[in-house]
C-alpha cells in the first residue's frame, strides 16, 4: 500500500521559491479581516518536487476511466470521448470567452448554441429546445416544470399526480416529488415492458402525465409505445421522455415520433462528452411546439445573420442555470455530432445495440438472462445461476475489479433480482468485448469450483470490502494529523 502525502512528509524537503509579488498592497493581514487570518502555519506536507509528481501520478492510475478499459457500467454509457472534443472545447476562441461579454463580441458561441439547439430538435423529433440544465436529473426537473406549467395555464389545477414505470430510473420519481407530484407507479410485465392494463388503469384527469424512457431501463424497446402514448394522451396526460438511453434509438428513430412532449438528452452520455463522479454534464430540455412558450429563458434565437439571447418569454419558467448551461460540454457534443454526421450517429448507435446484443448472448451461456429479448444497447444479467454456491452479484462486482475491470451497474433496475446491467456501448471492439466475455465466463467457473475466491473478493484492489452503507453515510473523505 502506497504511504499518503502526509507520510511522506520530509520538513524543509521542499525548497520551492515563489516568484518576488509585483503588485502594490499583498499584505494580507491589512486587506483580510483578521477573524478570517489563520493564527498558526497549516500542516502542509512538504515533500520535494519529484515525490509530488509520484504522488499525483500514482492518484491518477487509481481512478479507473474509459481511457483505462472496458467500463461497463449500464445506464451510464461510458463510451470513449474522442479527444478531438476535448481539443475544441480548449481552443482559445472558446475556452477564454467570459460569461459577461456583450452579446455582439461572443457571435459565434451564441451560433453554436443556436445550432445545436437545431441538432438536437431534428435528432429527437421535438420543436424547440433549451442547453441550461447541466445534467439528465437537472433536465427532467425543467422537463416536468415546463409540463406542470403547461397544465396551470390552460387552467387545469386537478394534475396532481405522476406515472413513472416501476423499472424507471430513481430521479423520476425523485425529479416528480421534487416538482410537487405524488408519484404513482405503473408495473411492468413479466416481459419487462409497461403493463398497458396496469396503465390503463392509473391514467385519470389527476394526472399529469407519464416519464419514461425508450428503450427502458431493462434495454427493451417499448414496442407498445404508440398506444402508451395514445393513453396518456387521451387522458389529457403529457408524455416526458428520459433521453438518457438516446444511444440505443439516436439515428434509427425519435422520441417525438414515438408521441413524446418533453425530452431531455444527457449529452454527457449519448453525445460522448466524460462524465463520472458528479460531473460536468449538460442535460438538454426539447418539447413540442404546444409546451415551447414554457421553455426557461432566455433561448438563443437567430434574427437574420446575428444571435442573440431571447428573453421576451411572458409564459417561461425561468432560469435554471446561470448564464446558459455548462459552455465546454456542449462544445464538445457538437464537436462529437458535427464530426460523426447524421450517418455516424446511425452508426454508433447500430454499433452500440450490436455490442450489447453480442454481450448479452455470449453472456447468456453463463449466467441467467431474465428477459429473453433483443435488447438495444444494454441489458440486464442475474447472478441466478451462481447463487447455489453463496455468489451473489455484488460478489461477481467485486472480483471483476480483481481483473481489472470496472464492475457494472449492480442491483438496478430494481424489478430484478440481483441484478447486473452492462452497457457495453459502441466504442469497445470485438476483440475487447470477447475478452470480457472470457473474464466472466472464468469468474462463472470460480463461483462454481471455488466460491470463496469470489465471495472474499476483490483481492487486488487498494481498498477490499468495505461496509458500503457506512461508506455513503458516513464518509471518511480527510485525512487528520495524530
Ligand atoms: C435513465 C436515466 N435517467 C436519468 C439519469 C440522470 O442523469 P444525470 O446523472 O446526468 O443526472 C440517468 C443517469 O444515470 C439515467 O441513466
Amino acid at each position: 500500500m502506497n504511504k499518503l502525502i502526509f507520510e511522506k512528509h520530509v520538513a524543509g524537503s521542499n525548497p520551492f521559491t515563489l516568484p518576488d509579488v509585483d503588485i502594490a498592497n499583498t499584505d494580507i493581514t491589512t486587506t483580510i479581516p483578521s477573524q478570517f487570518l489563520r493564527g498558526e502555519k497549516t500542516a502542509l506536507p512538504e515533500v520535494s518536487e519529484v515525490e509530488a509528481v509520484r504522488h499525483f501520478t500514482e492518484l491518477s492510475t487509481r481512478a479507473y476511466g474509459v481511457d483505462s478499459g472496458l467500463y461497463p457500467l449500464g445506464s451510464c454509457t461510458m463510451k470513449y470521448n474522442p479527444k478531438i472534443n476535448e481539443w475544441a472545447a480548449r481552443l482559445p476562441g472558446w475556452a477564454g470567452l467570459h460569461p459577461c461579454q456583450p452579446q455582439e463580441t461572443v457571435q459565434g458561441a451564441l451560433q453554436l448554441y443556436y445550432e445545436m439547439q437545431v441538432m438536437l430538435a431534428e435528432i429527437t423529433g421535438m420543436d424547440s429546445f433549451t442547453l441550461q440544465p447541466a445534467a439528465g436529473a437537472h433536465g427532467e426537473m425543467a422537463g416536468v416544470l415546463i409540463m406542470k406549467a403547461y397544465h396551470q395555464h390552460r387552467q387545469d389545477h386537478r394534475r396532481t399526480r405522476m406515472m413513472v414505470p416501476d423499472s424507471a430510473h430513481g430521479t423520476n420519481p425523485a425529479t416528480a416529488n421534487v416538482v410537487g407530484y405524488e408519484v404513482i407507479e405503473v408495473k411492468s410485465n413479466p416481459r419487462g415492458l409497461v403493463d398497458l392494463d396496469d396503465l390503463r388503469s392509473k391514467m385519470s384527469d389527476e394526472v399529469a402525465g407519464l416519464m419514461l424512457t425508450n428503450p427502458n431501463t431493462l434495454g427493451l424497446f417499448e414496442e407498445d409505445i404508440e398506444e402508451i402514448a395514445a393513453i396518456v394522451h387521451e387522458g389529457g396526460g403529457l408524455l416526458y421522455y428520459d433521453g438518457a438511453n438516446l444511444n440505443g434509438i439516436m439515428g434509427v428513430t425519435r422520441p417525438g415520433d414515438m408521441g413524446f412532449d418533453v425530452v431531455h438528452v444527457n449529452l454527457h452520455k449519448t453525445f460522448s462528452t466524460p462524465h463520472g463522479g458528479g460531473g460536468p454534464g449538460a442535460g438538454p430540455v426539447g418539447v413540442k411546439a404546444p409546451l415551447a412558450a414554457f421553455l426557461p429563458h432566455p433561448l438563443v434565437i437567430r434574427q437574420g445573420d446575428a444571435y442573440r439571447f431571447d428573453y421576451d418569454r411572458p409564459l417561461s419558467i425561468g432560469k435554471v442555470k446561470n448564464y446558459y448551461g455548462n459552455f465546454g460540454v456542449i462544445v464538445k457534443a457538437y464537436t462529437y455530432i458535427k464530426s460523426l454526421g447524421a450517418a455516424g450517429l446511425k452508426e454508433a448507435c447500430q454499433h452500440a445495440v450490436l455490442n450489447a446484443n453480442y454481450l448479452r448472448h455470449q453472456l447468456g451461456q453463463v449466467y441467467h438472462i431474465p428477459q429473453d429479448l433483443l435488447c438495444k444497447h444494454e441489458f440486464v444479467a442475474t447472478s441466478r445461476n451462481q447463487a447455489d454456491q453463496g455468489v451473489s452479484t455484488l460478489d461477481i462486482a467485486k472480483r471483476l475489479i480483481d481483473y481489472g475491470y470496472h464492475p457494472p451497474t449492480v442491483y438496478f433496475p430494481l424489478i430484478v433480482h440481483e441484478a447486473m446491467m452492462i452497457e457495453p456501448t459502441e466504442t469497445e471492439s470485438r476483440e475487447r468485448l470477447d475478452d470480457f466475455v472470457q473474464t466472466m465466463q472464468a469468474i462463472a467457473l470460480e463461483a462454481k469450483e471455488m466460491p470463496d475466491l469470489v465471495i472474499l473478493a476483490p483481492h487486488d484492489a487498494a481498498i477490499r470490502r468495505v461496509d458500503e452503507v457506512t461508506a455513503a453515510r458516513k464518509p471518511i473523505l480527510k485525512w487528520e494529523a495524530q
